[in-house]
């Protein structure tokens, strides 16, 4: 079933979008790392990989169904957070957004009854729960241990140990 253009559009925008989220959790790495938290720039750059890999979903999507995938300039990502805290609020908060915008798409995908595109849509709305979860979790860890050094660097040596 070919890919309706308007669908192919918002599916490319997201496939941007993706590679954005990448590049703003590749910047969270390098000031991390610059933190001395190897394992929080560890776990960005883990986040990173599944935004790349997000993008690739959309990617095949639209390839698989005859559309055209057209890359767009990636915005660059701001590089300098207040705290290691202000860093994950702002994933969480990033999160929400990815979500906002999933789901755009997938009314889109039910105006046009699109039923190859619904359950594709799907996978990722059980994924941005996990995103979301993850992301709050961490924030509301960091903000219950404030100024104290020993709790952080134990978070981040646990953050340092992400697989995937
Ligand atoms: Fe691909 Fe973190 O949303």
């Amino acid at each position: 079933m070919e890919i309706n253009d308007e669908l192919q559009d918002a599916m490319n925008d997201q496939l941007n979008f993706e590679l954005y989220s990448g590049y703003i959790y590749l910047s969270m790495a390098a000031y991390f790392e610059d933190k001395n938290l190897s394992g929080m720039a560890h776990w960005m750059k883990i986040q990173a990989g599944e935004e790349y890999q997000h993008a690739m979903r959309f990617w095949d999507h639209i390839a698989d169904r005859g559309g055209r995938v057209i890359l767009k300039e990636i915005k660059a990502p701001d590089k300098e957070w207040e705290s290691p805290l202000e860093a994950f609020k702002t994933a969480y908060k990033h999160e929400k957004l990815v979500t906002d915008r999933i789901f755009k798409i997938g009314k889109l995908a039910e105006k046009l009854e699109d039923k190859s595109a619904i359950p594709m849509l799907n996978w990722f709305y059980n994924e941005q729960i996990e995103e979301e979860e993850q992301t709050k979790r961490i924030a509301l860890l960091l903000k219950e241990i404030g100024d104290q050094k020993s709790a952080l660097f134990m978070l981040d040596t646990k953050l340092g140990q992400r697989e995937k």
